[in-house]
């Protein structure tokens, strides 16, 4: 009897380290005809002294294997039984913020400590708000710039609706809503008609900003968008802001950075001086009030930061790419 209890003993501790299906092992111990199973029933041929001898230690035996048994993880023999699809599914690896949600957190981070509040707007937006109060009326050369996607409605309908073509309404928005002076900087997404390059999408996002006060001047638009660049980038940059137009600022300028040693121009946003035209729409009077704006591709930052060449890799859901970051 002793030789036999240590031989399960024995057994069972091999088993344990090669289990594949604790469910097996269970039954090959513990079950109907279970090697302790058959030992413990054995029992009943014996005589009372090697009864009492044996009968607590195989007691003691089972409960051993019944502790060992439940501490070990529960291991499905799908390997040999097909996949149970019904099963609750194990985790592989946690996921993680996209790079371009890492991008406009990063932004926003620097802004809001720059004391910028955030605000959003509609990605559905009318042409009023996308167009005209911007200074851009109908027929205006400039509506070329930003091709869009417009939603189908009804020839009574006063209004026409597309999806935005960048960021700049909801500075009218705010405007609208809100008395200067005031520093916002809008997130989001815009669309364009256009064809998809390696630094074109039609789907993107920008980051807008505006301030608006008393005496605001374009030596302050240039100090926040260099503040802002250095930080973005962790590096002291080389500017340059040359003369560009957008209907709804005047001067409008596009800024451009070079890296520290590097040799090549790269242009990062559009700004300017909020058109007088705009700050009325808005309900601001321009002969009290000035204000700078500056709308910047949340894409294009993140390239040059990391080095990304194609744009399309954003939204091509390949984590070899995600999971660089
Ligand atoms: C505008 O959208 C203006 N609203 C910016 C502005 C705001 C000017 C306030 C003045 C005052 P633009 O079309 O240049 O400008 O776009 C701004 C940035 O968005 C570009 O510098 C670029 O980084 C990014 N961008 C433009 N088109 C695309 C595209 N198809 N794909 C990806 N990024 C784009």
């Amino acid at each position: 009897m002793q030789k036999e209890i240590e031989a399960i003993k024995k057994g069972f501790e091999e088993d344990i380290k090669k289990v594949k299906d604790k469910e097996e092992l269970k039954i090959a111990y513990l079950g109907r005809k279970g090697k302790l199973t058959l030992l413990l029933r054995s029992l009943g041929g014996l005589k009372i002294e090697e009864k009492k001898k044996y009968g607590p230690e195989l007691n003691k035996l089972r409960k051993e294997i019944e502790d060992k048994l439940k501490k070990i993880k529960s291991l499905g023999g799908e390997e040999r039984r097909g996949k149970d699809l019904t099963r609750p599914g194990k985790r592989v690896g946690y996921g993680s913020l996209h790079p371009l949600t890492i991008t406009e957190e990063k932004i926003l981070e620097i802004f809001k400590s720059m004391n910028f509040s955030v605000v959003l707007g509609p990605e559905v937006e009318s042409e009023f708000y996308n167009f005209d109060a911007l200074n851009i009326p109908a027929h205006h050369p400039a509506r070329e710039m930003w091709d869009t996607f417009w939603l189908k409605g009804e020839e009574k309908d006063k209004e026409r609706f597309l999806m935005r073509t960048h960021t700049s309404p909801v500075q009218v928005r705010f405007m609208e809503q809100n008395e200067p002076p005031f520093q916002i900087v809008v997130p989001g997404r815009v669309f364009r008609y256009e064809a998809t390059d390696a630094s074109h999408e039609t789907n993107f996002y920008q980051v807008e900003g505006l301030m608006v006060g008393k005496e605001i001047s374009l030596a302050n638009l240039k100090f926040v968008i260099e503040e802002f660049l250095n930080k973005f980038f962790g590096k002291k940059l080389e500017f340059r802001f040359r003369p560009s137009y957008f209907p709804f600022v005047e001067p409008g300028i596009e800024v451009d950075i070079k890296m520290p040693g590097g040799k090549k121009w790269l242009e990062v946003m559009g700004a300017g001086m909020v058109h007088p035209e705009v700050l009325k729409v808005g309900g601001i009077n321009p002969e009290e009030w000035q204000g700078f704006a500056f709308g910047m591709g949340v894409e294009r930052l993140a390239m040059l930061k990391h080095n990304i060449p194609d744009i399309r890799l954003f939204y091509s859901g390949d984590l070899r790419f995600i999971k660089q970051f």
